[in-house]
């Protein structure tokens, strides 16, 4: 490694030899993605990304809660996009089932409220903000402390909730975001008058940058396209796999960030 060499590994876990620890080889998937990673452009280096993944879970009591249909791969793969774009990259995920991308620092969190913790805490020394968890607009009021038992009875049973904080919206209007030291990337699922909407919500979320794409279409799939709305207008990226779109993702945000210092 003096040498200037790139050590890659060694990984941990069962070894032949019976024990359990450090010394085997990495597996041939992770050899792959730290080889591409190593080779990629790095228009990102030295820029401190957080990316926000995944959807939340709001509890109603110990043993249930309110969630969406997110799936968290469009976050991962940005997550992972900006790291081999040459990023230190910290990904915020929701309760998902899938692997954190190599290289990148992942907090696993459950709800709304601790997400925007974990993500104000964090926003404080990065330099780029990608929201793109589907954050649940509500939460139950209160939830129970211990299992809600039916009575059968068979009457209705109310629930109320609070509405959650917008974690995008609060970090984007933090001094840092304002005065460009950190630049804020939104995400919007809408279902219709994509461009439109979009517009809308990058001033309502007050980011430089919003990413729109047609919700029902992308939730939980393997591809998706974007559409980017910006002050220079509107940009397609049209339909391909989200580790695609990640990557050509990335490259606009490098594009914007770079011209930001220029
Ligand atoms: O308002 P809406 O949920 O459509 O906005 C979507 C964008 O705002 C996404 O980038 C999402 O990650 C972010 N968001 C958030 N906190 C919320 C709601 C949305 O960060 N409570």
């Amino acid at each position: 490694a003096e040498d200037g060499a790139v050590v890659l590994g060694v990984a941990r876990g069962d070894q032949a030899c019976g024990e359990f620890g450090h010394g085997r080889m990495l597996e041939a998937s992770e050899l792959l993605e730290e080889l591409i990673a190593y080779l990629a452009p790095k228009p990102l280096l030295g820029q401190r990304v957080l990316v926000t993944a995944g959807p939340t879970f709001e509890a109603i009591d110990p043993v249930r809660g309110i969630t969406n249909l997110s799936s968290g791969k469009m976050g991962f793969a940005i997550a992972r996009a900006a790291r081999e774009a040459g990023a230190d990259v910290t990904l915020i995920a929701g309760p998902v089932h899938l692997p954190t991308p190599r290289g990148v620092q992942r907090i696993d969190v459950d709800s709304a409220s601790n997400m925007l913790s974990a993500a104000t805490q964090r926003a404080q020394s990065a330099t780029i903000f990608i929201a793109t968890a589907a954050v649940a607009d509500w939460r139950p009021a209160q939830a129970a402390d211990h299992k809600i038992k039916k009575d059968g009875s068979g009457e209705a049973r109310q629930l109320s909730f609070v509405e959650n904080p917008d974690i995008l919206a609060e970090i984007a209007h933090s001094p840092r975001a304002q005065s460009g030291e950190l630049y804020c990337v939104g995400f919007a699922a809408e279902s219709e008058n994509l461009e439109a909407n979009a517009q809308a919500k990058r001033a309502r979320k007050g980011v430089p940058l919003l990413v729109a794409n047609i919700g029902p279409a992308t939730f939980g799939r393997d591809d998706n396209a974007l559409l980017l709305v910006d002050d220079e207008g509107v940009l397609e990226l049209p339909h391909a796999s989200k580790r695609v779109l990640a990557q050509q993702l990335i490259a606009e945000i490098a594009r914007r960030v770079s011209g930001l210092e220029a």
